[in-house]
């Protein structure tokens, strides 16, 4: 079939990629000529694992093709994704400024029958609205389906190519056979394909992401709440996650969930919700433990130096959102280098993927460094912030040796407490005994 996704940010690559994959021909449309010239050539624009082979692959093949010309673009697919920035607005809000100037141009361009897609995280009533800017211009039929997509980065490849579900919003027969027929190869182990109208559509992207993200908060507040009372939240978790309908996963709790996708999106569907004069309780409540959760080594570091941080100098390990990404958008590790600073420290970061990103942010207001050892050369405590694979089995003694204090703060609980004690460390963690 013949594809053309608007948008190369990390869905629109990763969807173009994977849609290739499996023979179709994809033409990918960005404004930004720069970057088209360099996908041109075979760069990857991103940090995202496996997506470089199936990449070259596909641009050789002549699958997966790059333009500037959003009218190239359109003229070219059958199927038109849309991939566009959704940023959170000043009020919270989704801003939709880019999908609908998009649909504008759709309306005025489109000379034949296209399916335009939305892929990017919408609110409810989006599709109705890139629906009713296209019909304005438009002299074709054409059909407006919504799409959402549920990739993890780090993972967003295996994602795509086996995903749980498909799903897929749409109102018209014509467009719902199309969109099977173009995801019928994702879903041959049997996982679904689930046909919904748009609106429910857009709700179960926003609120997947939302109960996810209540899901980590919620168990960061009995984390909070093990330190009060001197319980292990290791062993809570391990108990509550056995219950088939709790389930294991998403019950990690550390330092707050950050990344493009759960903080923008729980806003936004909270924000949705008071402009129908609904007000999400349980939404305002995580965004506000979120908020805090990501302070929450501040305290045990403070009261570690007797509220005098001036002059010192921590370590930082990990300053992505989450392993296996370069990505540092809403990262916790950001708010906890913040607040260090403000009190007069000084900070000396590794991270495996994500110090281009952070020297574009900070400049040199902090030390990156080329290694995890490097990192501890004179510093007073170590702060780990993001659980990279590196992280999880470090040479102690050498931490030990390195640092002036024989002090760990563990934002994301790498280790058992009685090891790193036996090596001779404070160890200073979430949920657990210090
Ligand atoms: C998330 C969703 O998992 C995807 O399904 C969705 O498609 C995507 O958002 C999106 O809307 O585009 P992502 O943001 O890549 O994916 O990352 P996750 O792996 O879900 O992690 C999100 C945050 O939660 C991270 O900060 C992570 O550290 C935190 N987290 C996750 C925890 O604190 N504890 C956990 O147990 C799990």
């Amino acid at each position: 079939m013949k594809i053309s996704v608007i948008g190369t940010g990390y869905v629109g690559l990763v969807t173009g990629t994977c849609l290739a994959e499996t023979g179709n021909e994809v033409v990918c449309v960005d404004i930004d000529e720069d970057k088209v010239n360099r996908m041109r050539s075979g760069e990857v624009p991103i940090y995202e694992p496996h997506l470089d082979v199936l990449f070259e692959r596909n641009i050789e093949a002549k699958r997966l093709t790059f333009t500037t010309s959003l009218e190239e673009g359109l003229a070219h697919g059958a199927i038109i994704f849309l991939a566009l920035p959704t940023p959170e607005g000043e009020d919270g809000s989704a801003d939709l400024s880019y999908v609908l100037g998009v649909a504008e141009q759709i309306g005025k361009t489109i000379k034949e029958y296209k399916v335009i897609v939305d892929k990017s995280t919408v609110p409810v009533g989006t599709a109705e609205k890139v629906r009713q800017v296209i019909g304005l211009h438009a002299n074709c039929d054409f059909d407006v389906v919504s799409n959402p997509e549920f990739l993890r980065e780090g993972f967003a490849v295996d994602d795509f190519l086996k995903p749980e579900r498909i799903i897929i919003g749409s109102s018209s027969t014509r467009a719902t056979a199309l969109m099977e027929k173009l995801y019928k190869p994702f879903v041959r182990s049997g996982n679904p394909i689930l046909i919904m109208d748009e609106k429910s559509a857009e709700l179960t992207k926003y609120a997947a992401n939302a109960f996810l993200a209540t899901k980590i908060t919620f168990m960061n507040e009995i984390a909070n709440y093990c330190e009060k009372v001197g319980a292990d939240v290791d062993k809570v978790r391990i108990g509550m996650g056995t219950d088939s309908r709790i389930g294991k996963r998403f019950l990690f709790p550390g330092i707050g969930y950050g990344g493009s996708c759960f903080p923008k999106d729980v806003k936004a569907l909270h924000k949705s919700g008071s402009e129908e004069n609904y007000e999400f309780k349980i939404l305002d409540a995580v965004i506000n433990v979120n908020s805090r959760q990501k302070k929450a080594l501040l305290p045990k570091i403070n009261s570690f130096f007797s509220h005098n941080l001036k002059g010192k100098t921590f370590a930082i390990w990990g300053l992505a959102f989450k392993p296996e990404t370069d990505d540092i958008r809403e990262a916790p590790a950001l708010d906890i280098i913040e607040e260090l600073l403000k009190s007069g420290a000084q900070i000396q970061a590794f991270d495996p993927e994500a110090m281009d990103n952070v020297t574009k942010q900070y400049g040199d207001q902090i030390t990156l460094v080329k290694s995890m050892y490097d990192a501890l050369q004179e510093a007073d405590a170590l702060v780990i912030c993001t659980e990279w694979s590196i992280f999880r089995t470090p040479d102690f003694s050498r931490i030990k040796e390195a640092l002036n204090t024989p002090v760990l703060f563990d934002g994301r609980n790498l280790y058992d407490t009685s090891d790193v004690e036996k090596e001779g460390f404070s160890y200073f963690s979430i949920g657990r005994k210090d």
